[in-house]
């Protein structure tokens, strides 16, 4: 249990990259990104992206222990390709799941898009991905198709939901 549990969401630097390549790691269902493509996702490319991270501190008093966490705690990846953005990756390290950080990066990422002016943020999820779900659902997601056995390892479909942006007509 946390004693004390802060944290804010930034634009991710280059300097997270070995934060952003452990917690990809370490998640059961992240999508497996290599560090080439982490690097990329951090560093001007062809491809526009933004990344956040959310940062903080808690503090865990277990058995009367003081234990200060400190750090990057979770982060999301989107392409930014003009009036369409597409979230490719949002991942929040175990200890600190069901505190919000999901929610607050993808709203941080839509708050962003939104100011960008862009009209429509997509993504893809797999089907048996029951967290990812419940959360793209909350931001106001809907589901608009389904890909039969887009993804390997194992196979399985891939759900697609976008979500409309107000500054749509
Ligand atoms: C999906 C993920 C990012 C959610 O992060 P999180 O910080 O735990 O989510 P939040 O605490 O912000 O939860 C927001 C909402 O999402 C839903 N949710 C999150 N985790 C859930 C779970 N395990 N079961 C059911 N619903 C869940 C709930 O509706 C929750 O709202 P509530 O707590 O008020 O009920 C996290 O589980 C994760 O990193 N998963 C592994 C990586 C992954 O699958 N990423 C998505 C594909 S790229």
């Amino acid at each position: 249990m946390f004693h004390f549990f802060a944290t804010h969401v930034r634009d991710a630097k280059l300097r997270d990259l070995e934060d952003i390549i452990r917690l990809g790691s370490e998640v059961a269902n992240s999508p497996h990104w290599t560090r080439e493509q982490y690097q990329q996702a951090l560093s001007p490319t062809d491809i526009p992206r933004l990344v956040m991270v959310s940062e903080g501190r808690v503090q865990q008093r277990p058995e009367g222990q003081t234990t200060d966490i400190e750090g990057v705690m979770g982060f999301i990846v989107a392409r930014t390709l003009g009036s369409e953005w597409e979230v490719e990756n949002v991942v929040v390290g175990d200890q600190f799941k069901r505190k919000g950080l999901g929610h607050l990066l993808l709203a941080c990422m839509i708050e962003r898009a939104r100011r960008e002016n862009a009209l429509v943020v997509r993504l893809e999820v797999r089907a048996c991905n029951a967290p990812a779900i419940a959360l793209y659902a909350k931001c106001g997601f809907q589901q608009d198709g389904r890909r039969k056995n887009y993804y390997s390892n194992p196979t399985e479909d891939a759900l697609l939901f976008s979500l409309l942006l107000e500054n749509a007509s």
